[in-house]
């Protein structure tokens, strides 16, 4: 199939973020403000439609944990709450967030099919080295009739030259790539599985809701 990805090259990118832990949350926090903001509140506002305190919910690549420590805060149980990361350093950050922690990886989601009600993945997919296998694995454990949640950087149009200075860094820095927008949506749609709306926003990304209806 063709690349769901548009530049740059790809490591194992759980070393690096052990190292960039410590100041993970400030340079994600300048990268919402300038370039990734609106597809933020877009993949928040989704899951805040949905949750329910007994939903279950995983988030893959979840970093340090910033969206659901703010769910939890909100009332969600966090008996409901998985998250899923690679990096020790990250899952450390996320020692004051009473859930279940699981040192692992999207490519291979150590979960059963259609475990979980939502299944959020913000700034993740890109990160990848295989990102059209992480895509499967996050449809997989989506239970039917529940939703899928993705942000991530993708191939849109830079509009100003913050947005640019932005997603060459990243590139630069090899902290991701910017995906096609267009072939993350037609992965899950291709299945007959799922339901996807791609969520407009401004900058160079994307937030999908994917709602599996079989
Ligand atoms: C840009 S951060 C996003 C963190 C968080 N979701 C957020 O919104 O702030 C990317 C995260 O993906 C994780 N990651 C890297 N490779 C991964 C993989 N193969 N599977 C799952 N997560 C991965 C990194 O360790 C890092 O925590």
């Amino acid at each position: 199939m063709n690349s769901i990805y548009s530049t740059g090259d790809h490591g194992d990118v759980a070393a690096l973020y052990d190292r960039l832990a410590p100041k993970y949350d400030k340079l994600h926090r300048r990268w919402l403000k300038h370039a990734g903001g609106e597809a933020q509140a877009a993949l928040e506002a989704s899951v805040r439609a949905i949750v329910t305190p007994d939903k279950n919910l995983l988030d893959a690549g979840s970093g340090t944990g910033a969206f659901a420590r703010a769910l939890i805060s909100e009332g969600m149980s966090p008996a409901c709450v998985t998250l899923l990361d690679p990096s020790e350093a990250m899952l450390a950050r996320c020692a004051d967030i009473p859930a279940l922690k699981v040192n692992g990886r999207l490519e291979s989601l150590p979960f059963a099919d259609g475990q979980f009600d939502i299944v959020t993945c913000a700034w993740a997919l890109e990160t990848v080295a295989r990102p059209e296998v992480a895509l499967g694995e996050l449809c997989r454990v989506v239970r039917p009739g529940c939703t899928l949640c993705i942000t991530f950087c993708a191939n849109m149009s830079a509009r100003t030259a913050a947005d640019w200075l932005m997603r060459q860094s990243i590139i630069w820095r090899g902290r991701g790539r910017f995906l096609s927008r267009e072939h993350v949506v037609r992965m899950p749609e291709r299945s007959g599985k799922f339901e996807v709306r791609s969520v407009p926003s401004l900058g160079p990304a994307a937030t999908l809701i994917a709602r599996r209806i079989a």
